[in-house]
């Protein structure tokens, strides 16, 4: 526990997309502790006004401290140009305790950085597995989870996946969901800020729509899958509008492969609010994505997944989630299903409440402040 006089320095990173509604709630919560100093570091995973400025401004996350302007490029590239930055950064500003969120490449960058140089790490959204090693944030995970000391999990199967990979106990701590105290937050924004998609049609009921989002490599970078997906984006856009705010890698694919999109309303990606305000009304999303399934479970919204499996399992087993992979038939029945009102309901998951960072801040807060790393230099 912090004593009096006594301070702790938080130093947070973040990178992508993803991060950003994860990192404000615990920035947010860490703020109202007077004993603690943070500072935020952005590698510039994503650089895109729409991919990361635009969440800052919505999410009132402050700017940050520190710009690592790392860009794209292949993996190895992009994790060691990641770490060749970071390192000096650490040295400098000597944290004691480094804190990454999800599983993107600049979270398990800064996971080696941090356990080479002996800095105290934790993990937000630990132990989430998909047991499947060809996707790339599944490396990310389990890695990081491996060095991390601090391991923050939304859900109970966070915790069983932690325990069988050998973690001990006393290192795992369940939260919640930080990304569910974002949404908690910012939704009654969001459905103010409702693009005109989702006004009433001059009879007066409101627009049906489906909301897409796809970007990962395994759908998005073959041509044929990206064909396939995109063609049964075409039939589900015969009953209902498909609303589709397009990643970067998917638009640069569908231009490069000349992939046929139709009626489909290609979008650029939203901000944050624009988007949640949309999911909120959607009659259904159908994604990729690994956040979008927790916030639909949330919302109650139907989603349908384009993967085969998920780190998510809760979504499935108790949330609106259901996985149909590439399975075009599959999508077919499910979308019926959703269209004759009998969609899959759902429930939401302990903990996912709105105070997750609250949680975390306060086991912060009331834990020994961590011994400074002797070695705090290169060695
Ligand atoms: C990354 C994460 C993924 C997350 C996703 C959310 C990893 C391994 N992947 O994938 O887990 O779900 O973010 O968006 O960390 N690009 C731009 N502008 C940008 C960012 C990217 O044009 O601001 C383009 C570039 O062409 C780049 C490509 O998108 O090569 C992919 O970006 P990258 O950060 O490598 O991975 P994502 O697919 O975004």
């Amino acid at each position: 526990m912090l004593v009096t006089g006594e301070s702790v320095h938080v130093l947070h990173i973040v990178g992508a997309r993803p991060n950003f509604m994860k990192v404000a709630p615990v920035l947010n919560a860490l703020k109202d502790h007077a004993n603690v100093t943070q500072t935020l570091v952005h590698t510039g995973q994503h650089y895109d006004v729409n991919m990361s400025e635009v969440f800052f401004q919505q999410l009132k996350i402050p700017a940050p401290d520190v710009n690592l302007a790392v860009g794209s490029g292949t993996h190895a590239k992009q994790t060691a140009e990641i770490m060749m930055r970071l390192e000096p950064v650490i040295l400098e500003r000597q944290p004691d305790l480094v804190l990454v969120y999800g599983d993107v490449n600049s979270t398990v960058a800064t996971a080696l950085v941090c356990v080479k140089l002996g800095v105290q790490l934790g993990h937000v959204e630990a132990g989430l597995r998909s047991f499947d090693r060809t996707m790339p944030e599944e490396i990310n995970r389990l890695v990081t989870d491996q060095l991390a000391d601090l391991l923050f999990t939304p859900s109970e199967d966070g915790d069983e996946n932690l325990r069988r990979e050998g973690i001990p106990a006393q290192k795992i701590f369940r939260v919640g969901n930080v990304m569910i105290d974002s949404l908690v937050r910012l939704l009654p924004a969001a459905q103010k800020a409702l693009v005109q998609i989702t006004a009433t049609k001059p009879d007066g009921t409101p627009v049906r729509y489906a909301l897409v989002t796809l970007h990962r490599p395994s759908n998005v970078d073959d041509s044929e899958t990206l064909k396939s997906i995109l063609d049964s984006l075409l039939e589900v856009n015969r009953d209902l509008t498909v609303i589709f705010p397009a990643h970067p890698r998917t638009r640069k694919r569908i231009a490069d492969f000349g992939t046929p999109t139709g009626q489909l309303r290609l979008l650029d990606p939203l901000p944050y609010l624009d988007f949640l305000g949309l999911q909120s009304r959607a009659t259904v999303v159908i994604t990729d994505s690994g956040g979008i399934q927790e916030e639909t479970t949330y919302l109650g919204i139907p989603c349908l997944t384009l993967r085969e499996n998920t780190e998510r399992p809760i979504t499935v087993s108790m949330g609106t989630n259901v996985l149909v992979g590439r399975d075009r038939e599959k999508l077919r029945t499910e979308l019926s299903r959703v269209l004759a009102g009998k969609a899959k309901k759902g429930t939401v998951p302990p903990l996912w409440d709105g105070h997750a960072g609250d949680r975390i801040a306060g086991i912060l807060v009331n834990r020994p402040l961590p011994a400074k790393a002797a070695n705090l230099k290169v060695i």
